[in-house]
């Protein structure tokens, strides 16, 4: 696996444009095999989404990229989705909820995705089952047929993004009408409805606890945009205050980082809010926060935990951190440690932060997408250089990592 190469002690200033979302673009991408053709722009240039595009073509669906853009068109399906390309992430599983709607059957094996602990599909099947799916699973694969999928009420145990997003995507074009109580309100949710609204679905409440889809006959051609990758911003404006700079943060909605801007002006920083920019200006005195907890949107997003550990280990004070979605989303915290930074591990959802004044660069490795983004983070503030092993899972979500860095004065580069 590659690694990054990372020499401390610069303070980040300037802009960085935020790409589209990782977590918008792939459940619009799982969606096209439900229209003949479609047209999506500002698409972040990913591994994950290179994947996608793979698993797309091996259903059926052709794909024309430029730039930015991809075209799709939808052949004769095929409605198996093989293991070497599902295991490679986790939103692989969207395609059940797609094929159904648009063949009648779907084969998945088990998806992959961040080793964040416990990710089970159980809820993914149960959705299907709702809706008049019949489920099996074997050899590491879940099949799923349906010859009309019919419109349930399902209220969801957790508001879970993937299981809202699955059931939209078997819903749109079933018999009848399906409610989802306890819906995720993420507002990669909502790119998502607007999307298929605009290719002909009726879908309402997109952003609220209940979503109502209304089963159409077909779906027609249509294009959409991918909205602002509201992690990505979040992990360069911790960034600039890890380093004790300052950026403006080009092409993000400020609505969706309301929270984030919050607890960052809790920690002492500047943030002032523009049209589609944020500038931020890190305080001279980082200060620690006594307790944060991850939650469902709009509470503080599982994705910035990481990357907010990075910055409060050098907070002044102590600072209580609980992960409440993931049971295992907790191995950058050993590695901010083995960079000197003084975390106790509770239980692995429970982290009891004491700020130390520097870091110190030594090789570390990434074991998952956000955790390598907080290792970025803590190499950019250390003292010496961080070397970073398995950059490939970093690449998984953020889009030209190295030039954006660069470009507001990190010293970073790929080995
Ligand atoms: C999505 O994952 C995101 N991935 C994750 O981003 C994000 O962390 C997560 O939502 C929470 O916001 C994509 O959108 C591609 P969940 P997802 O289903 O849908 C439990 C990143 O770094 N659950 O909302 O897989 C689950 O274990 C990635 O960009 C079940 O129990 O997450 C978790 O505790 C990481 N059974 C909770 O629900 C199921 O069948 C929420 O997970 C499904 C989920």
């Amino acid at each position: 696996m590659g690694k990054y190469v990372i020499t401390g002690g610069n303070r980040l200033s300037g802009e960085v444009v935020i790409s589209g979302a990782k977590n918008g673009v792939l459940p619009l991408l799982a969606a096209l095999p439900l229209m003949k053709e479609a047209y999506i722009y500002n698409v972040p240039f990913l591994s994950d989404v290179a994947n996608t595009i793979k698993i797309l073509e091996s259903i059926g669906v052709k794909i024309k990229t430029e730039g930015n853009i991809i075209k799709s068109c939808v052949g004769e399906l095929n409605p198996v989705v093989e293991c070497g390309l599902s295991c490679k992430m986790r939103s692989s599983v969207l395609f059940l909820g797609s094929l159904l709607s648009a063949c009648g059957q779907a084969e998945i094996a088990y998806p992959g995705g961040c080793a964040l602990g416990e990710r089970p599909v159980d809820l993914h099947i149960w959705a299907m089952k709702m809706l008049g799916a019949e489920v099996t699973e074997r050899d590491n694969a879940i099949l799923c047929r349906a010859k009309k999928l019919k419109g349930a009420d399902i209220c969801l145990p957790v508001q879970s993004v993937g299981v809202t997003e699955n059931i939209i995507l078997a819903a749109v074009l079933a018999e009848g009408i399906t409610v989802i109580k306890n819906a995720a309100r993420e507002p990669e949710i909502g790119n998502l409805c607007d999307f298929l609204n605009m290719c002909g679905a009726d879908i309402s409440g997109q952003g609220t606890k209940t979503i109502k889809i209304k089963g159409v006959k077909s779906l027609c051609p249509c294009s959409c945009g991918i909205i602002s990758d509201r992690i990505e911003a979040a992990t360069y404006m911790i960034m600039a205050a890890a380093t004790g700079g300052e950026l403006f943060i080009r092409n993000v909605n400020t609505d969706h980082m309301r929270v984030i801007s919050a607890v960052l002006r809790k920690c002492g920083c500047i943030i002032k809010e523009y049209d589609k920019t944020i500038y931020i200006e890190a305080p001279h005195r980082l200060y620690s926060i006594p307790y944060i907890a991850t939650g469902p949107y709009p509470y503080f997003p599982t994705d910035v935990q990481p990357q907010l550990m990075a910055l409060m280990s050098m907070a002044d004070g102590q600072s209580l951190m609980r992960e409440n979605i993931f049971s295992g989303r907790y191995r950058h915290a050993c590695e901010l440690n083995n960079m000197g930074a003084d975390i106790d591990i509770r239980d692995k959802q429970t982290f009891v932060i004491n700020g130390v004044k520097k870091l110190e660069g030594t090789e570390v490795k990434a074991w998952d997408l956000r955790g390598g983004a907080a290792l970025i983070i803590a190499g950019l503030c250390a003292e010496g250089i961080t070397t970073i092993d398995n950059r490939e899972f970093i690449e998984r979500g953020y889009e030209s990592p190295i030039s954006k860095i660069q470009n507001i004065g990190g010293k970073i580069i790929a080995r």
